[in-house]
This record gives C-alpha cells, structure tokens and sequence, in this order.
C-alpha cells in the first residue's frame, strides 16, 4: 500500500496500560511489545504557549506516538478528504500517526508536555510543510 493512502480513520488511540501502585503508576512503552515501529528517537514539547498551534505538516515516512505525557491538548488529522479532532488527556494513551498525513495541534493546556516517540532520527527531507504541496501529494 502507497504510504499516501493511509486516511484518518487508520490512526488509532492505543491503550498503553499501566502499573498502579498507591504511590503512583508507571506507563511502559517498549519496542517489539506495545508499539508497532522501533523507536528510533524521543522528543517532547513543551513550555507552549497560550494560543500557539503546533504541528501544521505531514511525514513522507515517519510514524509517531504522540502521547499527552502532562495536561491535555488537541490532534487534528487530516488525509486531504476527512479531518478528525483526537483530544489527548491521559498519560496511558497514545495517538499513533501513520505516515502521509497532515497533523496539527491545538488547544495545549497550560504546562502541558506532548510527547513523541517516533520510528526514525530527525530529517527535514521527511517533512511537508506547506498544506497545497500535501494536497498535490496526495492526489499523487
Ligand atoms: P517541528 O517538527 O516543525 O515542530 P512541531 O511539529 O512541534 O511544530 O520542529 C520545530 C523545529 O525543531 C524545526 O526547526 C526542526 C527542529 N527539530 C529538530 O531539530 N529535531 C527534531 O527531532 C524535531 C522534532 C524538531
């Protein structure tokens, strides 16, 4: 399947459990066990502020966790025909992102952390970065 092909409603929420103790609970996610990509690279957003929007491009490849790991913000998905609002609020829960869509988020609660696992190192060349461009992509 072209990686193009790949529509909003393909991106699932995934329950990554977790450990409950009275003193806390812990979350794991570990390759060859709750993700369906190795993880290549980890990084986190964080300090945004009030009213920015984030995001606001597609990957040619990469498939990403996105986790809200602290407070709560908005994943907006689009596949060049549907749009899909995701709301991310629990540390246990990720959002996985197929490649070949467009993502933004939204609404990030104050001291929010949005946490991404994704399946390969940073490369600009992975990037879209202009809506008409993921447009012509996907019509490819
Ligand atoms: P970008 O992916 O556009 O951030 P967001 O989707 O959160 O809006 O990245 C913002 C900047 O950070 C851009 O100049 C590239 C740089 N960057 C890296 O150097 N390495 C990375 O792993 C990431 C994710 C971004």
């Amino acid at each position: 399947m072209k990686l193009e092909n790949n529509t909003v409603s393909d991106c699932s929420i995934i329950d990554l459990s977790k450990i409950c103790t009275e003193s806390g609970n812990i979350t794991v996610v570990e390759n060859g066990s709750n993700i369906p990509f190795e993880v290549k690279r980890l990084y986190y957003l964080y300090d945004v502020p009030s009213g920015v929007e984030r995001g606001g491009h597609a990957h040619l490849k990469l498939e990403q966790y996105i986790i809200a790991a602290s407070g709560s913000f908005d994943v907006i998905l689009d596949d060049g025909i549907n749009r899909r609002k995701i709301s991310l609020n629990r540390p246990n829960l990720a959002l996985h992102i197929l490649p070949g869509l467009w993502r933004e988020l939204h609404n990030f609660s104050s001291g929010s952390i949005s946490m991404v696992l994704a399946s390969h190192e940073y490369d600009e060349k992975d990037y879209i970065r202009e809506y008409s461009q993921f447009k012509i992509f996907r019509n490819e």
